[in-house]
């Protein structure tokens, strides 16, 4: 192993361990919900605004069962109707004599409505069930508004925002920045030629953290290849140990016959050593003279979940040249300040876009071959370069396997003796660990 790449592992390694007790996302350093209010009509006691709720995440979708956000009144203020959501609480309007508002909550709870909502109850681009597509994916399906009619308010005065904004997507993970004056926005009129704004705009941004969502890591990963009969599995205890007290996931052995409506938790995996409810296996399948073929296997362990709209990213610096996805659906992503490259794999609608759940007899996966050019000055078979450097699925980091355990070629001897910089990055990625698992 040359020195340029064993500095290149270890920023690799210092990189993963930061990434997960931080909210940072080196490969996708603008991703984040936005929550923008545009107030576009005043009322005698209110106003009228339009609420988008956009996705700039590159690779994590809001999934099923949706979005929900929720924010506090500073001014008693209640929402007299809705379009295209819903509060999901009316709370006391008892106040309100001659007309019933939608709710009168002073922290109210806002959830979409499903896309066969009446048509009286729609708003334009609305009703998504609380689902938003991630950005590289499909941004035509990564936002969702709705319009809401405030009331209870004096609007001589000065308008004061929602406050202490909180957005579930689902589940926590996310958390939200001051809801703040932004300058108003504008859209166009007349076929182009007239700009038009809204009255005021206010904006949240929130961000995502695996570490405040999961607290250990879902998934992980697998690597095998043509030129060694041994497979790397992933990580031991990657994301629980299989035997340890209550508060880990519940596990069942295969083909166990122990009823599965037993267990009500919302998660059960297959018992295994890693324990994760995903997999992701890098096979490297063929090589050819001038490309080189690459099986990428997604497996589900988990019993009781499908993942929908999942996706896969990978960095890997053969992905800088033209590559061929058979099964699934592929784009690669920009990346700045890094050398190796990000592509994303996502399902094919109607016939893979659905990673189904775990039954008795199998698991769940989704599989594809990848066909890669080769880039014949920096292609090698030797110390693990064919291998993945980084994975994700669905916005998660996965678990990697340490490169002391990576399948080699049979022929090379010097591997025999791993050298000490190989035991010195074993060190510092286990104190990095211990380091985590204190925070
Ligand atoms: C992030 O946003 C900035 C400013 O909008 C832009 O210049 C930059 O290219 C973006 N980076 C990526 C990786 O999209
Ligand atoms: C928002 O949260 C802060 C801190 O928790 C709290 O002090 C404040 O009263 C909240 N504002 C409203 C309007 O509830
Ligand atoms: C939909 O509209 C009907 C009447 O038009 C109303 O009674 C109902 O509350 C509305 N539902 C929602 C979820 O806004
Ligand atoms: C997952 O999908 C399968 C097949 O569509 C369905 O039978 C099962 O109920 C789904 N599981 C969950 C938890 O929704
Ligand atoms: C591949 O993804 C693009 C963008 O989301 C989508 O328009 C296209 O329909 C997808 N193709 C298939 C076969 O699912
Ligand atoms: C072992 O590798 C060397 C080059 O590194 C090659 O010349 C030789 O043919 C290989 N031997 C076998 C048995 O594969």
């Amino acid at each position: 192993m040359s020195s340029v790449q064993s500095s290149a592992l270890i920023l690799i390694l210092l990189t993963t361990c930061c990434t997960f007790s931080d909210c940072y996302d080196p490969l996708d350093p603008n991703g984040s919900i936005t929550v923008t209010f545009d107030i576009h009509e005043w009322r005698t006691d209110g106003y009228l605004a339009r609420v988008k709720i956009q996705n700039y995440y590159q690779y994590r979708h809001v999934d099923k069962p949706g979005w929900n956000m929720g924010w506090a009144w500073t001014k008693n203020e209640i929402i007299w109707s809705m379009s295209g959501a819903f509060a999901t609480a009316q709370g006391d309007c008892s106040a309100f004599k001659y007309q019933t508002p939608h709710s009168c909550q002073p922290k109210p709870v806002i959830a979409d409505l499903m896309p066969d909502a009446l048509p009286a109850n729609k708003s334009e681009d609305c009703c998504h069930g609380g689902l938003l597509s991630a950005w590289a994916i499909d941004p035509s399906k990564s936002f969702s508004s709705f319009e809401i009619t405030v009331g209870n308010l004096d609007i001589s005065a000065t308008v004061p925002p929602p406050a202490n904004l909180t957005l579930s997507a689902p589940g926590p993970g996310y958390t939200c920045g001051p809801v703040t004056e932004t300058d108003p926005t504008q859209s166009s009129d007349i076929g182009g030629r007239r700009k038009v704004q809204v009255y005021k705009t206010w904006k949240s941004t929130c961000t995502y953290s695996s570490f405040l969502a999961n607290k250990k890591p879902v998934c992980c990963v697998s690597l095998s290849a043509f030129y060694n009969h041994k497979v790397t599995t992933c990580p031991e205890c990657s994301c629980g140990c299989k035997e340890t007290n209550r508060n880990t996931v519940p596990c069942i052995s295969e083909g166990s016959s122990s009823s599965l409506s037993n267990l009500n938790s919302l998660d059960v995996v297959q018992c295994t050593d890693h324990m994760c409810p995903v997999r992701v296996h890098w096979h490297v399948k063929n090589n050819y003279m001038s490309h080189w073929r690459v099986k990428l296997t997604v497996s589900n362990y988990n019993y009781k979940r499908n993942y929908s709209d999942w996706n896969v990213l990978v960095q890997h610096p053969g992905f800088s040249q033209k590559a061929i996805t058979y099964s699934f659906n592929s784009t690669t992503l920009p990346t700045v300040g890094f050398t190796d490259n990000v592509a994303l794999f996502w399902g094919l609608q109607f016939y893979n876009n659905e990673l189904l759940q775990a039954n008795e007899g199998e698991l769940g996966s989704v599989t594809t071959d990848i066909l890669l050019e080769k880039d014949l000055s920096t292609f090698t078979l030797s110390n693990g370069w064919a291998l993945p450097r980084r994975i994700y699925f669905s916005g998660e980091e996965c678990e990697m396997p340490l490169p002391d355990t990576f399948p080699v070629q049979p022929n090379i001897s010097y591997c025999i003796k791993p050298p000490h910089y190989l035991l010195l990055l074993i060190l510092v990625y286990l104190t990095c660990k211990i380091l985590i698992t204190w925070l």
